[in-house]
């Protein structure tokens, strides 16, 4: 089979990482995993669930590791909980109970060792099988309503090869992503990647291109992936791998870039996390305009 051309087929399954130990929030994911510390009154995790399913990814496959069992209780079941609420008769509590559970097909599998992003994307492999497939990074929330993933799908389907997703950064802070060099295509919002580097040191980045968390994947990346060395970090990189893959077009097909500008979050980094909380809390219905009205009489006054 000629693998540069496009694979066709509707793309229906999401990989998302969640081993990592979460040290940046300790004592808070002494216990608890990282990925289900609330953004507002929902775990940071749901709101990455729901933007793969809002793309039209339904099977959902989490890599996880020691002390991730409440992600899987929390897109499970809890008749306990949910029968209480249903005596009570409050629907609407109910209802929040049940979401996460009938969001997607969820699947689990263990990465067992922490040997980085591209090792953990590997384990996805026998689930993912020789399909395109997306990945998203539990630390990036991308706003519901700057849809990015359904974009990069529709990039992927119409190209083949595979689509990461890239924003333009400050130059200082590009040593904290992996970094793309680009080329321009017809179309605005899409670049043609010709290298990659993982978290360039000073004089290394080709650009102020980052990636950020989304990305649209050929199967072919796991054959490259098992023969990646460790590179930054000791770790295996997927950054690695999708520059082999830029770089041979023969081995998975091209690889594209969609420049995102709408609204992200790190919500692995503390104070982005608490901007997250802000600004998703000012913006909602309910919680909204007491928090806003709070929180302007609190920056007037206090601050
Ligand atoms: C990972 C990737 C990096 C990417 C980043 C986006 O790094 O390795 O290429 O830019 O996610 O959030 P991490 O932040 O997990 O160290």
């Amino acid at each position: 089979m000629n693998q540069s051309l496009p694979r066709l087929g509707r793309i229906s399954k999401a990989v998302i990482p969640a081993a990592g130990l979460g040290t940046r929030f300790l004592p808070a994911t002494k216990a608890t995993p990282k990925e289900m510390l609330p953004v507002v009154d929902k775990p940071a995790i749901q709101y990455v669930v729901e933007e793969a399913v809002a793309a039209g990814l339904s099977d959902v496959l989490m890599i996880t590791g020691r002390n991730k069992r409440p992600l899987e209780d929390h897109f499970d079941r809890n008749y306990e909980l949910e029968e209480a609420l249903s005596r009570k008769g409050d629907a609407e509590r109910l209802s929040k109970v049940q979401e996460p559970s009938d969001l997607a097909t969820m699947h689990y599998v263990r990465q067992g060792a922490p040997r980085g992003l591209g090792h953990a994307v590997l384990c996805a492999a026998p689930h993912v099988g020789d399909q395109p497939f997306a990945v998203l990074l539990g630390d990036d929330l991308i706003d519901p309503r700057d849809p990015l993933l359904a974009r990069m799908v529709e990039v992927q389907e119409r190209e083949g090869g595979s689509v990461i997703a890239l924003m333009e950064v400050e130059p200082s802070q590009i040593h904290l992503y992996g970094c793309a060099a680009v080329e321009a295509t017809a179309e605005g919002d899409v670049v043609k990647v010709t290298d990659l580097v993982e978290k360039p040191g000073p004089g290394e980045a080709p650009s102020n291109y980052a990636i950020i968390g989304r990305y649209v994947l050929d199967p072919a990346v796991f054959g490259t992936l098992r023969e990646t060395e460790p590179g930054r970090g000791g770790e295996i990189q997927l950054t690695d791998a999708l520059q082999k893959l830029a770089s041979d077009e023969k081995i998975g097909g091209p690889v594209h870039g969609v420049v995102f500008k709408g609204r992200r979050y790190d919500t692995g980094d503390r104070g982005d996390y608490l901007r997250a909380i802000v600004r998703l809390a000012c913006e909602r219905e309910d919680l909204g305009p007491d928090f806003r009205a709070w929180l302007r009489r609190y920056v007037s006054e206090e601050m």
